[in-house]
């Protein structure tokens, strides 16, 4: 494992260049809290990079910036979507939202609980969106739910009531139902016991060797060992009056 994000002679899936983050409060004085400054790193296909460091450090304000969540103050990030290189950072919302459906899957920290709408259709969601059938769609949810072991009287209902683990297992389904040249895992067996966090050590293995670059946040230092090929520190930000 090398420790940090040197390049390589190979084009990367996603680079980040010189990248900064400082969000400023205006409804508490113009507080301003430096996330990161000036980040360099590449991700790899077929490899995981994992960002680490303290809680607070700007790891997950990185990843949803890799994600278009966050609108970075400079610098660029770079993903080979398709044919073509776009950067996140300046895409247009047509670019990103097609950025999304083809090239980078995300699972966040914790589900977006939709009222009514079944965990099922969660988890089938991304690939109905792109257009596949619906019985196959189910089939592959079906799979994964089960792999995660997610009890089938739990299927047909919405997770707003589920435990924080098993949402997150619902989130993971949704995130590995369709094979992205990119994911991005924020922390995804945070709340999980330790069979089911296995189970998502061999759904990462799997997406590399499917070829996916999967930049992971991950507190528990065993999923680290058996996922990362390079570990990236994220540095602490600082805060600023303005
Ligand atoms: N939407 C936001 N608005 C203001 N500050 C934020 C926002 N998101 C994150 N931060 C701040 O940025 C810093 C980094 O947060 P985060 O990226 O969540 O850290 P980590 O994931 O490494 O624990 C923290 O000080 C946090 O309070
Ligand atoms: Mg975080």
């Amino acid at each position: 494992m090398t420790i940090s994000a040197v390049p390589t002679n190979t084009p990367p899936a996603l680079a980040v260049r010189n990248l900064s983050k400082t969000f400023t409060l205006h409804t508490q004085g113009g507080v301003r809290i430096e996330a990161f400054n000036n980040l360099n790193l590449e991700a790899h296909y077929g490899k995981c990079l994992v960002l680490h460091g303290p809680s607070g450090a700007g790891k997950s304000t990185l990843l949803r910036s890799m994600y278009a969540n966050y609108k970075p103050c400079s610098g660029s990030i770079v993903v080979q979507h398709g044919k073509e290189v776009v950067d996140i950072a300046t895409a247009t919302p047509r670019e990103i939202l097609a950025i999304r459906r083809d090239t980078i899957g995300y699972v966040s920290q914790f589900l977006r609980v939709i009222p009514r709408v079944s965990t099922l259709d969660i988890v089938a969601e991304r690939c109905l969106s792109m257009g596949e059938d619906k019985a196959l769609a189910e089939e592959k949810a079906v799979a994964l739910l089960r792999r995660l072991r997610i009890p089938e009287r739990l299927w047909r209902i919405a997770p707003a009531t589920f435990s924080g683990g098993e949402q997150q297992r619902v989130n993971i389904a949704r995130g590995f139902i369709r094979s992205y040249p990119v994911l991005l895992l924020d922390e995804p067996t945070a709340s999980l016991d330790a069979t089911n966090r296995q189970t998502v050590i061999e759904l990462i293995q799997e997406a590399k060797a499917n070829g996916c670059a999967v930049v992971g946040i991950f507190h528990d230092e065993a999923v680290r060992h058996a996922v990362a090929d390079t570990l990236f520190q994220v540095q602490s930000g600082t805060t600023n009056a303005a």
